[in-house]
Order: structure tokens, then C-alpha cells, then sequence
């Protein structure tokens, strides 16, 4: 333990989630009642700047494609103009590489030595992104294709199908010795190697009862990421969070969660996502104890 702890001669002291959320200094937009889960409304690049350096041990980034430009796309059989919000209006690609590199320095620094990063993007954004990892010293772990499984037709029938969004996993740096939960994967995968084209569908109704974000990604996908890269009770941190479905599959496994958003209104369903796992987790613990009582009372009777 102590010799995992000492790179360089330095010996690293991990970080405890009340020392980074302390760090930060700012007041949170939301604490849940375990403060396991805690939510910024804020700028990323400023929040990201009073995160002690080595602490978080996992971030998942889906930063914005810069889309938002005008374009036609297909919802709901209709033809509709693609805007999902002034935070998705591209500056240009310069400019777009410029904040890429920007918001990935932060989180290379502030990542623990061993600690890795996943971001997701389409074609618009994720070369960039690559890029910028490579520019950075990040080691690229893989590229993940996301098959969609049923994605929206192509109306203007000039391009295939868009079918596959990009997850890039990369570690801190070339020195880093990732952790990759590599049985757990296998086993979910009926005992066979997992490969890196993982075919999960969009996010189902019931992750929007209390609404939807435009680019709301699937729980399934976030909690396989949870699995493959982190441990019970560590701190993973979406600079992007937008709804936290971060938050719900950190939550639902027992991991810390950080969540910013320079957007109060997605923060406001990401607060009724997260209050409804609370709830649910706390039903499921009740349920167990009033099970157990039983359980005790039936083997008192059996024994008197
Ligand atoms: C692609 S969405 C993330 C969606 C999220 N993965 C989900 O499942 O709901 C990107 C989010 O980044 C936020 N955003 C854009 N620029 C930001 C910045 N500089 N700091 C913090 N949040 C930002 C937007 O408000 C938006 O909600």
C-alpha cells in the first residue's frame, strides 16, 4: 500500500473527498444526504483550478461538439434544425481546439497518478480531443466505439446512418498504471474477452421522467465505464455533467461524485435524477431490514 503510494521517491498522500470539496471553496448548487454527490454550477475550467493537483481518481468528459451551427438532423421522425443551446455553437476550430486543450490540462493535472479519463464525442469534436491528449501526454488506453444500436434515420439520404459516438480512454500519462477491472468486464460479457465496440441503446424513457437533456447519455453506458475504471467509495468528477447521468451510475455503485455545469437548468434534473436514486437506494435499504427482521422473528419462533 505504502509503496503504492510513493512515485518518484515522493511519497503521495491520497486525497479525502471532504479535503477536495473543501479545496474548492465555492458553495455547492447540490450536496446529497451521504455527501457522496455534490454539484457545481459553475465555469469547469475555474472549478477544475482549485481542485488539488493528483486527487480524482476517474473523469468522464462529454464536453460540447460545437454542432449547434445551423445543420438539419432527425428527431422523432421530424426534421428539425439541430440547437441544442448557445453552449454548443462552435467558435470555430481553432478555437474549439484551444478549449479542448484548455479543460483537458485541468483534468490531467488534477487526476491521481494511476488515474484515468474518458471523454465521448462525435466526428465534430473527438479528433480534436484526441489530439489535444496526445499534445498533453495523456496515454490513450482505447477508443471506444459506441454503437447506438437504433439511431435516428439520415433524412437528407447523402451520408450513412451517424450510428457510433467515440469514447476515448486515456490515462494521466505514459508512467501511469490504469486500473481496468478486466474480470468484472469479461463476466459481463459471458466470459469472453470485452472488445471495444460496446453496443448500447439510447437512454431509455424512464431516465427522462423528470426530463431530458439534448445530449443525455445512457446510464448503462456510464455505469459500465464506473465498473471497468474505479473502486467502491472513489471520486470521479464530469466537468460536463449536464442531467449527472455521471452522478446516477457513481451514485448507484457507491463511488463520490463531483458534477459542474455552467447551466443551472440542467443541474435542476440532475437534482431530481439524483434525489430520486437516493430515495430508491434508501427503499432498497429499508426493504432489506424489514426482510431481516422478518427472517429473525421466524427463526426466534422456530427455535422456542
Ligand atoms: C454534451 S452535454 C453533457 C450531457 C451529459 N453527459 C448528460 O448525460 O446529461 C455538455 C454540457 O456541458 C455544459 N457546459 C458547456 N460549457 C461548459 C463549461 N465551460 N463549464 C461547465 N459546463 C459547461 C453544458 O451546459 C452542457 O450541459
Amino acid at each position: 500500500m505504502l509503496e503504492n503510494n510513493i512515485s518518484k521517491g515522493v511519497l503521495v498522500v491520497p486525497h479525502s473527498f471532504k479535503n477536495i470539496i473543501g479545496s474548492i471553496g465555492l458553495t455547492p448548487f447540490y450536496t446529497n444526504k451521504d455527501t457522496s454527490c455534490i454539484l457545481y454550477n459553475a465555469d469547469c475550467l475555474n472549478v477544475m483550478d482549485s481542485i488539488p493537483p493528483n486527487s480524482i481518481d476517474m473523469i468522464f468528459a462529454d464536453p460540447p461538439y460545437f454542432l449547434s451551427n445551423g445543420g438539419m438532423s432527425c428527431h422523432a421522425g421530424k426534421r428539425v434544425s439541430v440547437d441544442k443551446g448557445d453552449w454548443d455553437k462552435s467558435k470555430g476550430i481553432e478555437e474549439t481546439h484551444k478549449f479542448n486543450l484548455e479543460w483537458l490540462k485541468r483534468c490531467q493535472n488534477i487526476l491521481t497518478k494511476d488515474g484515468t479519463i474518458w471523454v465521448s464525442g462525435t466526428s465534430h469534436v473527438i479528433f480534436s480531443i484526441g489530439f489535444a491528449m496526445q499534445q498533453l501526454g495523456l496515454k490513450i488506453l482505447n477508443d471506444i466505439a459506441w454503437y447506438k444500436v437504433n439511431p435516428p434515420p439520415n433524412l437528407c439520404c447523402r451520408y450513412f446512418t451517424h450510428a457510433t459516438e467515440t469514447v476515448l480512454w486515456a490515462a494521466k500519462n505514459k508512467e501511469s498504471k490504469h486500473y481496468f477491472n478486466y474480470p468484472l468486464m469479461k463476466k459481463m460479457n459471458n466470459n469472453k474477452q470485452m472488445q471495444s465496440l460496446w453496443s448500447i441503446t439510447a437512454p431509455k424513457m424512464e431516465e427522462k421522467i423528470y426530463g431530458k437533456h439534448p445530449t443525455q447519455k445512457p446510464v448503462t453506458l456510464l455505469e459500465r465505464i464506473v465498473l471497468a475504471s474505479t473502486k467502491e467509495h472513489d471520486t470521479i468528477l464530469d466537468p460536463f455533467a449536464g442531467s449527472s447521468t455521471t452522478g446516477v451510475a457513481s451514485y448507484r455503485l457507491g463511488r463520490r461524485f463531483i458534477g459542474i455545469d455552467s447551466n443551472k437548468e440542467y443541474l435542476e434534473l440532475s437534482i431530481k435524477r439524483l434525489n430520486f436514486e437516493q430515495r430508491t437506494k434508501q427503499d432498497v435499504r429499508l426493504e432489506i431490514q424489514h426482510i431481516e427482521k422478518d427472517m429473525e422473528k421466524q427463526l426466534a419462533s422456530v427455535a422456542s
